[in-house]
């Protein structure tokens, strides 16, 4: 079936952390050093920091669901009236490659306020997959920047799309 998308509700925190326990872990495992993934997931794919999405204004969440009931998400941040950040767009595997991701980037656009220009992200750079769905998407690459986890460089690349 083709997945619906609607806004996010707190009821629908536990489905969007089990997803990203499954989609951070197969996108990032094998790309990042040991200890990463679970970092990420106990700093940005807790209950407490959806519930804090969701009473905070200026964010928006986002779910898409299918039979099997959650199987994407995406978050963006309103920064100011022109610019927004998408902080997370994550689609389950047996969803991907079927049109959701592009989708969801369209639901986001409809929440932010209509004077923003800019719509940026920011993916790490070993992920070729988000580099290829980005740049199809008309995001257009604004900088790197490296993050040291111990010894190991770990490099994001930031991009923008004008909307
Ligand atoms: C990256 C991701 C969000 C893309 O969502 P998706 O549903 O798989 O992608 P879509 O099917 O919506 O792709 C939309 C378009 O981008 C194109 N595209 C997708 N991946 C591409 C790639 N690797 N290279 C080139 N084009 C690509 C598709 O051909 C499609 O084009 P069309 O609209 O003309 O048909 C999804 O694959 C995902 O969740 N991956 C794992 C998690 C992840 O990496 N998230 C991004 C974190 S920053």
């Amino acid at each position: 079936m083709t997945p619906s998308i609607r806004r996010a509700s707190p009821g629908d925190i536990t489905a969007i952390t089990a997803l990203g326990d499954r989609v951070v872990t197969d996108t990032y495992a094998a790309l990042t050093p040991p200890g990463y993934v679970d970092a990420l997931l106990a700093t940005y794919w807790t209950a407490a920091a959806f519930a804090a999405t969701l009473a905070s204004p200026g964010d928006h969440l986002l779910v898409a669901l299918d039979g099997d009931g959650v199987c994407g998400m995406a978050e963006a941040h309103q920064a100011d009236a022109e610019s927004a950040t998408l902080w997370k767009l994550y689609v389950a595997a047996h969803q991907q490659g079927r049109g959701l991701g592009r989708r969801l980037i369209d639901a986001i656009r409809a929440e932010l306020i209509p004077t923003t220009l800019w719509l940026r992200t920011e993916y790490l750079s070993a992920n070729a997959r988000a580099a290829g769905f980005y740049t199809a998407q008309g995001f257009k690459f604004e900088r790197n920047e490296v993050e040291w986890i111990g010894q190991t460089p770990v490099k994001y690349t930031y991009v923008r799309r004008r909307l």
